[in-house]
């Protein structure tokens, strides 16, 4: 299982302050030192964290392949071409959310997604969609010729934290609280069964299947038994832990669950 490490959260600690510490490009060595397979970096249109210069140098001094999620904003699009990471992932971007709130709504963008994907094509960079779970996605993703999809845990993880974690009602940023725990075992045999289905769908069709979003040290097991899924980006829960072990103990950690 391929892991891309998602080092948005050094940034947000270091935007915190508005200095210059920690520096995002301090965790590349560590990442590629400790196992990592990618180097993942969301440069969010209201600039919360990455800046443009964090993401020209990422890539232009990473090791590993970098992958840029960006929205699909032709502003965005362009300076991606000029970046020109490894990748693209291309996610929907609400300035109000905390973090990405499911994945992009292909059918009612198609034609906007489809003239992004060819400009980043035209500069050589592969392209993946971070999509929902469902086949619709899945078939909207393989009209739109990308090599990539990756599939949104969110939903899973949110259900999986309440029905293990403990989480308590005052987690502001899930529905899901207020349900019995047979409603939320369904839930999660629900939410798994669509990943499965999903994944497999893109293996068939030819796509190249990634998985993210919520992922951590307890619920990634149950993502990382599906075959057809090959790459996960990870990022809250490793920089999370990192702060108490260390980024380099923090991934190695990871890749031993993924082992
Ligand atoms: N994949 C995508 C497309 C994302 O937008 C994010 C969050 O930036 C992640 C993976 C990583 O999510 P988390 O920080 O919850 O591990």
């Amino acid at each position: 299982m391929l892991l891309g490490v998602n080092i948005d959260h050094i940034a947000v600690l270091r935007e915190a302050r508005k200095i210059n510490d920690p520096n995002p490009l301090d965790a590349l060595p560590i990442c590629k030192l400790s196992g990592a397979d990618q180097i993942t970096i969301h440069l969010r249109e209201d600039r919360r964290h990455i800046h443009d210069n964090d993401a020209k140098n990422i890539i232009h001094l990473s090791q590993l392949p970098v992958n840029l999620e960006c929205s699909i904003g032709d502003e965005m699009i362009e300076i991606v071409c000029d970046l020109k990471p490894h990748r693209a992932t291309l996610v929907p971007e609400n300035r109000a959310e905390v973090t990405t709130e499911g994945g992009l709504d292909i059918k009612n963008n198609f034609e906007k997604i489809k003239t992004a994907i060819e400009k980043l094509h035209a500069n050589e960079i592969e392209v993946s969609l971070f999509i929902d779970p469902t086949i619709e996605m899945i078939k909207l993703s393989k009209e739109l010729k990308v090599e990539w999809i990756e599939l949104h845990t969110g939903t899973f993880a949110n259900i999986y934290a309440m029905l293990f974690s403990g989480l308590d009602k005052t987690h502001h940023s899930i529905k899901e609280l207020e349900l019995s725990r047979k409603v939320l075992q369904d839930k999660l045999d629900h939410s798994i069964y669509e990943i499965k289905k999903s994944a497999n769908l893109g293996v068939d069709l030819g796509l190249k299947v990634a998985a993210g979003h919520g992922l951590n040290y307890q619920n990634v097991t149950m993502i990382s038994k599906i075959p057809e899924i090959i790459e996960l980006n990870i990022g809250q829960s490793i920089v999370a832990r990192s702060v108490f072990t260390g980024l380099h103990q923090a991934i190695t950690d990871m890749k031993e669950i993924l082992a």
